[in-house]
């Protein structure tokens, strides 16, 4: 985080405690979260356990709560059994059968609904179609899919049949999609034809051929939902169009009771090091995570219409689309495309249209609406909306009054809630009928949640407005459990620092005198450039895999919108390009980088020099590698530099 954001979340002093209007109704006000809280202190495995007695449909109950034998591979509530997709539909059949699951729209406007019948008997017909190829508990299945509502049936068909899901955001590259298939060892992918997303047609099959072409030689078929109905290649011994496979399944499939530690997923998240990392959640413990945080944080009731806007493809979409809502049984809703098609009112027009009570969006989103300008949200009605929230990166106090002002109308609460990929469940989060709330903080933890700032040697900070590394101190029920095949790293990833005392959440935060938290950002080399979580090391490794690269070096530069973009420092084979031929140069590499990971990798800026600046033991300087893409005065003593001349090329001045 640059640090004139960081003198500006020091500086806010503003309070806005919860409106009585809401408080009347809220599922939690401060009396009901403080008893919460004080059970939780009292007996924190004993408090998860009632929760979850109370919240979760078990078909075999546990009588084990926590398992720390072997920790820091916890294991909860691991002699009880569970299928999340029959606590996320069959449950709901009863009483809330007709009512809408999922409210659709897709970016050219099309639209359609979702009763839980429907979507019960949708989820059940794919999940004998599964079945009928071979697909069991325990097997890997990648979901290559746009988000419509058969990106969720898909997830919660391999949950219903206990076979491990792993989304692959739609945008990320064949390369990336080919590397997710390899380390899951996934058997089928189920993708579709293609997504609508800013006008254009993200081709989904295409880039599946590709990396099946290129390796994921475990795959024996492909599903292929028929979404943009544009010409695709077929392989008949393996592509099976989704239609077809369903066409002749039964619509009841009874779920496969799974034991509550069985993967319900693997989602590839970016580390400081090597490529992303197969993060693997539990059954039991997840979904409890996603089910109550809605409750608390979303202050989720029947007749809400909740929209998180996250793609399935991360963390955000699997908790807030997928399984919290569903498991409630709310009514979610799912838009396919961007929000300024066909122009930046498209958010508001879906709140208005759809009734949309409880909005939950990125601090990214919320800059390049607000920089829309104020028009786009006067022109619609947002007066069903009664909770604001954000996630995926700090929110700037600007941002924030933006949100509360112009789309809150001085009236909504904002949830800012802290969590990641490997947490599962919101962490840290305001509760909207309990929490004053102060524009920038994620304020405190929630109920079970053992948060803590410590030193660099794991000492526990109580002063106040020092910073230091984030920490949780206990388990908790939907914490990550291992990454897939590798648990060497889950151990040093997380917890070896401060030897498997705490959990290290690699972002650094300090407490103000209310014990509210303030998440200063990443500490480690993980960029969050509009939201998405990169690794520096994995755009390194892009750039340096092109013929022409000799070294690379990426960090982050602050942006009004994004957060932070990448910004690449690269020296060449052969003589420094300079230029037109540095243009064009720059512009391969991009590309590049693009088909190696992604579109949301490609550097916004690549710097050419003839070395990256050295110490003498050898460590690229990336401190000073930040400073200078800032466009900042080097104040920094640079003798310790092995190439001190360097600098000046680095900045682009020579
Ligand atoms: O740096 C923190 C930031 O996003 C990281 C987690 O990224 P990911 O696993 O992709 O999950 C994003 C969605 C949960 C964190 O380590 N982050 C997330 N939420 C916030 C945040 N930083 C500040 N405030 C937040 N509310």
């Amino acid at each position: 985080m640059s640090s004139d954001k960081i003198e500006s979340v020091l500086g806010e002093k503003r309070v806005f405690p919860p409106r009585p209007e809401f408080v009347k109704k809220a599922r939690l006000d401060a009396k009901k979260l403080d008893a919460l809280r004080a059970a939780a202190d009292k007996d924190h495995v004993g408090f998860w356990g009632d929760q979850a007695r109370k919240n979760i449909a078990w078909q075999t109950p546990f009588t084990r709560t926590l398992d720390d034998s072997k920790a820091p591979n916890y294991q909860w509530f691991d002699d009880g059994r569970l299928n999340a997709s029959a606590n996320c539909l069959d449950r709901h059949l009863g009483a809330r059968g007709d009512k809408i699951a999922i409210r659709f729209e897709g970016e050219k406007g099309d639209a359609r609904n979702w009763t839980y019948k429907e979507l019960h008997a949708e989820v059940c017909k794919l999940a004998n179609g599964l079945l009928s190829l071979g697909i069991t508990k325990g097997d890997r299945v990648i979901i290559y899919m746009p988000m419509t509502p058969e990106a969720v049936i898909a997830m919660q068909a391999c949950a219903r049949i206990g076979a491990i899901h792993s989304v692959v955001f739609g945008g990320f590259s064949a390369a990336s999609l080919k590397d997710r298939i390899e380390d899951t060892g996934a058997k089928l992918v189920i993708a579709a034809d293609g997504g609508n997303r800013g006008g254009n047609i993200i081709d989904l099959k295409k880039a599946t051929d590709d990396a099946l072409a290129s390796g994921g030689k475990t795959v024996e078929k492909v599903i292929v939902y028929q979404r943009t109905k544009h010409s695709v290649n077929w392989d008949a011994k393996r592509d099976i169009w989704w239609h077809d496979l369903l066409a002749t399944q039964s619509e009841r499939c009874d779920p496969v009771w799974v034991e509550a530690e069985h993967p319900l997923f693997l989602l590839y998240t970016s580390g400081s090091t090597g490529k992303p990392k197969g993060i693997q959640h539990s059954t039991g413990g997840y979904l409890l995570g996603a089910h109550v945080s809605c409750q608390w944080v979303f202050d989720l009731r029947d007749d809400d219409v909740f929209w998180c806007t996250a793609d399935v493809g991360w963390v955000t979409g699997h908790s807030y689309v997928c399984y919290g809502p569903l498991s409630n049984g709310a009514t979610i809703l799912m838009y396919e495309g961007v929000p300024t098609i066909p122009d930046a009112g498209r958010f508001w027009k879906i709140c208005q249209e759809h009734g949309v009570t409880i909005f939950y969006t990125a601090p990214t989103a919320i800059r390049a609406l607000m920089k829309a300008g104020d028009e786009w949200p006067a022109k619609y009605d947002l007066s069903k909306l009664r909770l604001l929230g954000s996630v995926g990166e700090p929110i700037n106090p600007e941002a924030w009054m933006w949100y509360h002002r112009v789309i809150g109308k001085e009236k909504l609460p904002i949830v800012d809630t802290w969590w990641q990929t490997e947490t599962g469940a919101i962490m840290m989060s305001p509760v909207p009928g309990a929490t004053p709330t102060k524009p920038g903080s994620c304020t405190q933890p929630l109920p079970g949640i053992a948060a803590g700032i410590v030193d660099d040697s794991g000492n526990l900070i109580d002063q106040l407005d020092q910073g230091g590394y984030l920490v949780i101190s206990k388990p908790w029920p939907s914490m990550l459990r291992t990454i897939w095949g590798d648990n060497d790293r889950y151990i040093s990833a997380y917890w070896a620092q401060f030897k498997n005392k705490y959990y290290v959440a690699g972002d650094s935060a300090h407490r103000d005198a209310d014990g509210y938290y303030w998440i200063m950002g990443r500490i480690d080399d993980v960029l969050n450039v509009a939201g998405h979580r990169l690794g520096t090391m994995e755009i390194e490794s892009a750039l340096v895999s092109h013929p022409r690269v000799a070294e690379a070096a990426v960090v982050g530069r602050p942006h009004d919108v994004k957060g932070e973009s990448v910004f690449a420092f690269v020296t060449c084979k052969g003589p420094r390009p300079e230029g037109a031929e540095a243009d064009a140069l720059s512009k391969e590499l991009r590309d590049h980088v693009a088909k190696e990971i992604g579109a949301i990798a490609k550097p916004d800026d690549i710097r050419f020099a003839e070395n990256l600046p050295k110490t003498r033991s050898g460590k690229i300087m990336r401190r000073l590698l930040r400073s200078i893409a800032k466009g900042e005065e080097i104040t920094q003593d640079i003798s310790t530099l092995e190439n001190p001349g360097i600098v000046a090329q680095l900045a682009g001045k020579a």
